[in-house]
């Protein structure tokens, strides 16, 4: 989604915010733009599609200034035009940047296109600009006229603006949005996320919401929504060198893919107690305490919520809901029979999740944030952090971190059965050495990569599949789908097994790719005869199952194999082969595989 950057301080800072903004490139974007002040005026530059368009612009007219800021646009109001792309300028006298949607902003141009202002985009972003102009018109300071912008806007938003009054700073605010500030030496920064600063600078400063700061060369001052100077802790960010490496793999993707046992490994590390027992971040009278969950997220991590239901619910008889974020808070929930609300998002900053934690968090409940990226929003917001350790995730399309929040939420299912005295010792123990045996079995589910090539070869030609799961393999069947359909634009859907009969089996005609995951468990032989009826109708049937399973089914065209592992841990072993079938078929198709289009990494608006 949306990328700001900034810097102040910095001698020809031009080539450093575009630098800035390739950090953020992963979040997908459809154009870009910088604006720096060269002591007389602005220099600036926009441009359509991908980076290279406006790194090519700046190689012919480098732009000059030590202060600035860039911006990737993903669009929301008005389409993909040179005229929509952020910078926006307004009077000659400010330029600003803007993620988020001001949703007040159509009351707020015809009040300024009355009074003269003229817009020049079809954004919603615009008016911000010319709001500080009205404001200064008055003569009011920068830091008057920002409270006075704030007090105007409505909406979720993080945003920059720069005046030509004022060519020492930058002025940031945000609500609900992320934005972080860096510290530098005699240079200050700022960016979306600290990812985009990593190469600058470890120091940051995350803004609190409807929080607004003056930026200069030696330092930010942060101001609350009262206007009131206030104290914003400074934390030293993890450096994190190779970030924006493909690490010699063709797409991050790829590498992301392959980086799953160490992600795992990492994951369950955070989960794992001094005794080397699996543990929560909670004690055992806390865990002892939680009598039914509601869990939160969207996309890719709902999924990881829905096998999650089946583990918590199976072993620690502990009733669980689990909702998609953006429905959450509006359909006026009843939430009093809840005790715990675990958000689970990669980014920490989907906008919808952050809303729906929000919500249950008013409405009494304690928060748990299954956050991958420390430091985000969900992160500080939530009452406990169950983190994933995944490592950043540049790709748009979701892999490590998935399987690393279902390697946390099995840890998190065993820990909470424990300590509810629900489950025999004997079982913990082995489900324990299963989830340890994890990294070594995903790095051998890797080695069927090549082996799916031909596969991924045929699907590229199709225009539909279907897949099917039972159990804790049918929230894998709706992953399947929604990675296939992201990164190749195949149209796919994902159904519980059994539930073919009852309607979706009459899509089935000749030839149709049916992407079956089927585990060794005590559902094989239920679950074989749901595919053997597919089959009958003529489905091509890809079959991704485990050493054991396979020996069950002799009717399926295409065979994946993975290591057998215990059928309640299957989700995490077969996701590998999933996502490598729609890595290929997607490279097949010479799709966009980092950043598929339409899609943004962190969806920062609702
Ligand atoms: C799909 C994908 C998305 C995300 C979703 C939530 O591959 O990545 O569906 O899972 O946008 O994002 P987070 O987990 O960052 O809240």
């Amino acid at each position: 989604m949306c990328g700001i950057v900034g810097a102040v301080g910095l001698i020809n800072c031009g080539d450093t915010l575009l630098d800035a903004l390739r950090r953020l490139e992963y979040r997908g974007y459809d154009s870009a733009g910088i604006v720096t002040h060269n002591g007389n005026g602005f220099e600036i530059a926009r441009s359509v599609g991908k980076l290279t368009s406006l790194d090519s612009l700046v190689r012919k007219k480098p732009l000059g200034g030590n202060i600035g800021i860039g911006h990737t646009r993903w669009a929301t109001h008005g389409g993909v035009t040179e005229e929509n792309a952020h910078p926006h300028i307004a009077a000659d006298r400010v330029v600003i940047v803007h993620n988020g949607i001001i949703e007040n902003h159509r009351q707020l141009r015809s009040r300024l296109e009355q009074v003269g202002h003229v817009f020049r985009s079809d954004t919603d972003s615009e008016v911000l600009a010319h709001l500080y102009v009205d404001a200064l018109n008055t003569g009011l300071s920068l830091t008057e006229a920002t409270r006075n912008v704030l007090d105007a806007i409505e909406g979720a938003y993080a945003f920059a603006a720069l005046a030509n009054d004022y060519p020492d700073m930058l002025v940031v605010a945000r609500n609900a949005s992320p934005l972080a500030i860096g510290l530098g030496d005699k240079a200050s920064f700022i960016g979306s996320d600290a990812i985009a600063l990593a190469h600058l600078t470890r120091r940051v400063i995350y803004l609190k919401d409807n929080d607004f700061a003056i930026v200069k060369a030696e330092g930010a001052t942060v101001f609350d929504v009262n206007g009131i100077s206030v104290e914003r802790d400074e934390v030293i960010v993890a450096a994190s060198p190779g970030l924006v490496d493909k690490g010699g793999y063709r797409h991050y993707m790829e590498k992301e893919i392959h980086e799953q046992p160490d992600a795992i490994a990492h994951s369950l590390a955070a989960m794992t107690g001094t005794d080397g027992r699996i543990a929560a971040p909670m004690s055992r009278e806390q865990l002892q305490g939680i009598s039914s969950i509601v869990m939160l997220a969207a996309g890719t991590s709902h999924y990881a919520s829905l096998v999650a239901r089946y583990w918590i619910e199976g072993l620690a008889r502990v009733p669980v809901t689990c909702e998609i974020a953006s429905e959450y808070r509006y359909r006026k929930p009843v939430t009093n029979h809840f005790s715990m609300a675990i958000a689970i998002s990669q980014s920490g900053e989907s906008l919808d999740t952050l809303m729906a934690m929000r919500h249950a968090a008013e409405s009494g409940l304690q928060t748990v944030g299954l956050v991958n990226v420390p430091g985000s929003t969900v992160a500080r917001e939530a009452d406990v952090v169950m983190p994933t350790r995944a490592g950043p995730e540049i790709g748009v399309a979701s892999t490590k971190a998935f399987t690393a929040q279902l390697t946390v939420l099995i840890s998190f299912s065993v820990a909470l059965a424990e300590a509810k005295r629900v489950i025999t010792p004997e079982r913990a123990n082995k489900i324990h050495s299963q989830i340890q045996a994890l990294p070594g079995l995903v790095g051998r589910a890797l080695t069927s990569f090549n082996s799916i090539r031909t596969i991924s070869h045929d699907l590229a030609s199709a225009r539909s599949a279907l897949f099917l799961g039972r159990d804790v393999l049918y929230p894998l069947a709706l992953e399947g789908a929604l990675k296939l359909k992201e990164l190749s634009y195949i149209h796919a859907e994902g159904f519980a097994s059994g539930e073919m009969k009852h309607g979706p089996i009459a899509l089935i005609e000749d030839g149709l790719p049916v992407i079956a995951m089927l585990a060794a468990d005590e559902l094989l032989g239920k679950a074989a005869s749901n595919l053997r009826e597919a089959s009958a109708r003529g489905g091509n049937i890809i079959l991704l199952t485990d050493e054991r399973a396979v020996s069950e089914v002799d009717f399926a065209q295409s065979v994946i194999t993975v290591p057998y592992i215990d059928p309640l841990l299957a989700p995490i072993l077969l996701a590998v082969p999933a996502q490598i079938l729609a890595y290929l078929t997607a490279v097949e198709k010479g799709t966009d595989v980092d950043q598929p289009r339409n899609l943004a990494k962190s969806v920062t608006v609702e």
